[in-house]
């Protein structure tokens, strides 16, 4: 059953900011943009690249490694060569809490 995970604090991510977090055994990326949180797998479904490290573009993240773009708020996969979604995760903030549904 899926649940509410606490990862980090809600100020550590601060807007404009990104963290990872190892979860349950899945990498997971957490961006703050604009005050709304999104967290999506931190593992690029074209050949596993490293998607927090890539440059975000409004809601949209650019694999560093080939360049395939996912919208951070669905997971949808935007661009070749990544032709899968990525996994999106709830998001919420309980007190100082930040936590995914996972
Ligand atoms: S690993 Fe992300 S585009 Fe290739």
């Amino acid at each position: 059953m899926p649940e509410y995970v606490t990862v980090a604090r809600a100020a550590d991510v601060p807007p404009g900011e990104r963290i990872v977090v190892e979860v349950k055994e899945r990498y997971i990326a957490i961006f703050n943009v604009g005050g709304t949180y999104y967290a999506i797998e931190d593992v690029c479904t074209h050949d596993d690249g490293p998607l927090a490290e890539g440059e975000l573009h409004g809601l949209e993240i650019e694999c560093p490694r080939h360049g395939a773009r996912f919208d951070i708020s669905t997971g949808k996969a935007l661009s070749m060569p990544a032709t899968q979604d990525v996994r999106r995760f709830e998001v919420r903030v309980e007190g100082d809490a930040l936590q995914i549904l996972i």
